[in-house]
């Protein structure tokens, strides 16, 4: 087994590492708004459910490096403490891309990914139409993971206030509950620009 030390290597090498190890991660697709309504669209693969009761995801926001250390989203999230985690499915995969470049906070990332906002029913920030399952999330709270330079990494905890699945990705007889991996389609990220799709799965049953 090959050792890698943090406290002697690179933070570049050991982003690499982390997201060559931490396979496959799946995608939160986020939108929210600025102070002044202008919508924002874009993923975050460090991404997970954290709690069912309550219901609770939660996804990081790394430190950017340059003149705007915080994304957009981080900084939109703490002025209006809204936002929707929307799945990504393999369908507009290209689109979610399109809408991760580093573009300044005025440009919307629905125009610019050809996504389509659907209005939400509680929070303001509108859901991506395109996908099947989209999580209305209210910030419950943000923890900071800094470095000794004081670089930040934010991690974003939601409270889900809402759920909204597609019927078409819903299993019958799953008491609208269960959603079938087969018509979700849903991608993961690996590492670098490889990403996978939930298409080869097995079941395997827990032990008594
Ligand atoms: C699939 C994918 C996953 C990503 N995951 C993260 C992540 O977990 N954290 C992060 O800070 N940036 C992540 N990024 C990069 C952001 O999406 C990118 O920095 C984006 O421009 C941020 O947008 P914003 O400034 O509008 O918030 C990811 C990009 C892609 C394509």
């Amino acid at each position: 087994m090959q050792r890698f030390d943090p406290a002697k290597d690179s933070p570049a090498n050991l982003y690499k590492l982390m997201i060559g190890m931490v396979v496959p991660r799946p995608i939160a697709f986020v939108s929210s708004l600025d102070a002044g309504g202008t919508r924002n669209l874009a993923p975050f693969s460090f991404f997970m459910a954290c709690s069912a009761d309550p219901p609770v995801v939660c996804f990081v926001t790394a430190h950017r490096p340059g003149p705007r250390p915080s994304k957009d989203t981080l900084t939109n999230i703490l002025a209006t403490r809204e936002f929707v985690v929307n799945i990504v499915s393999e369908e507009f995969a290209e689109k979610m891309n399109a809408a991760s470049a580093s573009v300044p906070p005025a440009v919307d990332e629905f125009t610019l990914s050809g996504l389509t906002p659907l209005p939400s029913e509680i929070v303001r920030p509108p859901r991506v139409a395109e996908s099947h399952a989209q999580m209305e999330c209210r910030l419950r709270q943000t923890v900071p993971i800094s470095n000794e330079s004081g670089d930040t990494n934010t991690v974003i905890f939601g409270d889900v206030l809402c759920f909204h699945v597609d019927e078409a990705v819903l299993l019958e007889g799953g008491g609208g509950y269960k959603i079938d991996p087969e018509k979700l389609r849903a991608i993961g990220r690996m590492g670098g620009p490889t990403y996978t799709r939930t298409r080869d799965r097995f079941d395997m049953v827990r032990p008594k």
